[in-house]
């Protein structure tokens, strides 16, 4: 919520009137309370976007308070993922959201991000890492984007994201593959959003092609159960978003109905699939990380002990830092972990 009053003060000073004259009323425009195709959902996208890029301040700023609200919901470790060149407006071919040529480069956008998270930690107490996506109808940016990872990699920047809508480009492109091959030479994580509307041939692809360790949303692999048995017995970790695709938004409007109780992970909770729970666009959704846990825990039986001993088992921190963060949980949680070397 704060993103989107920021986002109005931000267009007003930058004289981009925001789409409609009060906080409320932008917010009623961005977000959405019953399902929107992908394409409906990254749409909303395009009505805040334009008054951020190019701007120092703003994204900074977005990221400072990015970390802010993540602390506020009880967060203690985060990863936020954003395409570096969905900010910048220097050297970026075609300046995205239609605004003209500026001098906010890539790699300052990942400085201005990393600066604004770094000054989060420091001021919340919690820790903040950063995952740059590449753009599935942008192959041309990817190999930008991996170098980027690579210059950042010690510097909040722990992976690489393929994201983007996965119908208008049903191909992975070279660019893409050579990016994840370059990111695995260099010790980079890969993960990739695949399978949250696009068949199981997209998941399929974003392992045999991209060499991903981790699949965002997944949901499609159902749909091909010799890939499904494959990834549940390499232990395949699916990052499920609550909120993004029905979990939440069936739940609020009924609108999915009898849908709801057929979410595919329903299935995977019961086939003990390796899967964490996430929140994916909160300013559309109007929700937190906290929203989805609830859910989760009315309608699937979740507790949030799992799901956060999950989510920290798959993040992308050095295996030190990761050990660090599951002792603090098991101790907040007072459990005694399973593997204890
Ligand atoms: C967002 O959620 C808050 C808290 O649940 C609620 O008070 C507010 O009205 C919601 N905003 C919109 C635009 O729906
Ligand atoms: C980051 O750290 C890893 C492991 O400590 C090291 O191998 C790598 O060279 C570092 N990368 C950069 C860009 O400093
Ligand atoms: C789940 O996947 C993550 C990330 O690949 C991995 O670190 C973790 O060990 C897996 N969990 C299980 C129970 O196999």
């Amino acid at each position: 919520k704060s993103l989107s009053v920021k986002c109005v003060l931000i267009s007003r000073k930058r004289g981009i009137p925001p789409p409609d004259d009060t906080v409320e009323d932008f917010l009623e425009l961005i977000s959405y309370w019953e399902p929107l195709t992908l394409t409906q959902f990254l749409e909303k996208f395009a009505l805040y976007m334009p008054a951020i890029v190019g701007d120092r301040d703003a994204v900074r700023r977005i990221a400072y308070e990015f970390v802010e609200m993540k602390a506020k919901e009880g967060v203690i470790y985060v990863e936020v993922r954003y395409s570096p060149h969905l900010l910048a407006n220097c050297k970026v071919h075609p300046v995205p959201w239609g605004r003209k040529e500026g001098d906010l480069t890539l790699d300052e956008v990942v400085h201005l991000v990393n600066q604004g998270l770094q000054d989060g930690e420091k001021d919340f107490i919690i820790k903040a890492r950063s995952i740059l996506c590449c753009m599935r109808h942008m192959p041309s940016w990817s190999l930008e984007v991996v170098e980027l990872c690579k210059k950042y990699q010690n510097n909040t920047v722990v992976a690489i994201d393929l994201a983007g809508d996965e119908l208008l480009v049903s191909e992975t492109f070279p660019e893409h593959r050579k990016a994840y091959e370059e990111a695995e030479r260099c010790g980079i994580h890969r993960t990739v959003h695949a399978g949250e509307v696009g068949p199981p041939s997209v998941i399929k692809e974003a392992i045999n092609v991209l060499k991903t360790e981790q699949i965002g949303h997944g949901y499609h692999v159902l749909e091909d159960p010799a890939l499904y048995r494959e990834l549940l017995s390499r232990k395949m970790h699916f990052e499920i978003m609550t909120n993004s695709t029905c979990l939440l938004c069936s739940v609020l409007t009924g609108a999915c109905g009898p849908d709801f109780r057929k979410h595919p992970v329903i299935q995977f909770r019961k086939d003990k699939a390796n899967y964490s729970l996430n929140s994916d666009g909160p300013l559309s959704l109007n929700s937190t990380i906290e929203t989805g846990y609830r859910i989760a825990k009315q309608f699937l039986d979740f507790t949030e002990e799992e799901g956060n001993i999950n989510a920290a088992q798959s993040s992308f921190l050095p295996e030190k830092e990761k050990k660090e963060l599951l002792s603090k949980l098991y101790e907040a949680y007072g459990m005694v972990p399973n593997n204890p070397s």
